[in-house]
């Protein structure tokens, strides 16, 4: 068992001031690592963050490289208090006092692929992890509040395990479906580096929604929404399509054996944190986003408006990545009409596909056993 962090941990945020708690699970891993770095250096910086006192709780089971890593970043000169929790922590290190009263919980925890592996190789494992923190999470943190931002994969399958699993959990409808966001970030960040890259403009990067899912066919980048697209010919937009949709299989395999995608999801998870924390923090208003979402609550009934709409144009799928706007209650609307604009090719050949292997991915994570 490692040496607890040093018991007065300086960095702990006082008591009088207000303060936002992220839960960081998986803070020791390729992800969490970079992650944990850019909101100890970054967050208070990116949020205006103003008074108020940013708390990341960093958790993980490898527990002596959490350690490490917090005696690392404890070292920073940031406002951001950080602490250390991990399994056989005594109480102010226990993963429950690393979720008690928690924000928001980000979750890269579990395993990463390796070359010849996809995402769905990583279900059997990643899916029990997650099902038991997310009873962690129902047990500590304030289900009516608390927003779950998962990057564990396969997202298409897991942020399902996750939302029945709070669902089963809670004592009464919260709301919670509402406020698990698969991030899917990475994908639109690929979209517009490639778009950026083919059109020679390496300065102001389109923006590209993708919907969809969060793996290889079930990944639709809308590039006919772009501009910047428009004098490209099919056949280039066709391997730009191709490119983003395996944009992880390129890093499995530069890395060859040693990890996926971790800096540029570093990037885009603090990216996403940033905008979500940035709303919770100062309560002006809404945002627009874009996450993998459910669709509807637990007894069927649409989420949010748009959310019929979009399973009308979805094959009925209750889960699916698409621009949302969000409230500090959660998805607030699903702009559906996304998939009005698709152009012939997005919505007859790129849009079937996607549902078809977008509807197995779903069915994975909902015929996961919760007991
Ligand atoms: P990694 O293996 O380097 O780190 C995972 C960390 O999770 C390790 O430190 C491990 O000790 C920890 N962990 C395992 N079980 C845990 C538990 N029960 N509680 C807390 N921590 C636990 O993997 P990496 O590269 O950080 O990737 C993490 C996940 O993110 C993988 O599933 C990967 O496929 C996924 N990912 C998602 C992306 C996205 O766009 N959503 C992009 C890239 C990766």
């Amino acid at each position: 068992m490692p040496h607890s962090p040093h018991p007065n941990i300086m960095t702990m945020p006082s008591e009088s001031l207000p303060s936002f708690k992220i839960a960081l699970l998986g803070a020791a891993g390729g992800i969490g690592q970079p992650l944990s770095l850019l909101i100890k250096s970054q967050l208070h910086l990116a949020v205006s963050a103003g008074a108020t006192r940013i708390h990341l709780a960093m958790y993980d089971v490898a527990a002596e490289t959490l350690v490490g890593v917090h005696a690392d970043l404890a070292h920073i000169d940031t406002p951001v208090a950080v602490s250390a929790h991990f399994p056989g922590g005594d109480a102010a290190h226990s993963l429950g006092s690393c979720l008690q009263g928690a924000d928001l919980v980000l979750c890269p925890a579990g395993m990463a692929r390796r070359p010849g592996m996809t995402r769905a190789d990583l279900f059997a494992t990643n899916a029990s992890i997650v099902r038991s923190l997310a009873r962690d999470i129902a047990m500590h943190c304030d289900l009516a509040t608390v927003h779950v931002l998962l990057i564990s994969n396969p997202v298409n399958s897991l942020v399902p395990v996750v939302v029945r699993t709070l669902q089963q959990c809670e004592l009464q409808p919260s709301g919670i479906e509402k406020r698990v966001l698969g991030v899917t970030a990475l994908d639109a960040t690929r979209a517009s580096t490639f778009l950026g890259e083919e059109c020679g403009n390496l300065h102001d990067f389109p923006r590209v929604p993708v919907i969809g899912g969060h793996s290889g066919a079930t990944i639709l980048p809308v590039f006919s929404q772009c501009p910047q697209a428009d004098d490209l010919s099919q056949q280039t937009v066709a391997k730009l399509v191709q490119r983003v949709q395996n944009g992880g299989d390129e890093v499995v395999k530069a890395k060859n054996g040693k990890g996926s995608a971790t800096l540029a999801m570093a990037h885009c998870g603090f990216r996403m944190l940033a905008q979500v924390s940035r709303m919770l923090i100062h309560r002006d208003g809404d945002i627009a986003a874009s996450a993998y979402v459910a669709l509807t609550h637990a007894d069927g009934t649409p989420v949010a408006p748009g959310a019929q709409e979009l399973m009308a144009r979805n094959g009925g799928l209750h889960y699916f990545a698409v621009p949302i706007t969000l409230s500090p209650q959660g998805v607030e609307e699903i702009r559906y009409r996304i998939v009005d604009y698709l152009n012939y090719n997005e919505l007859n050949e790129l849009l079937p596909v996607c549902i078809e292997h977008l509807r197995k991915d779903i069915e994975l994570g909902v015929q996961f056993q919760l007991e």
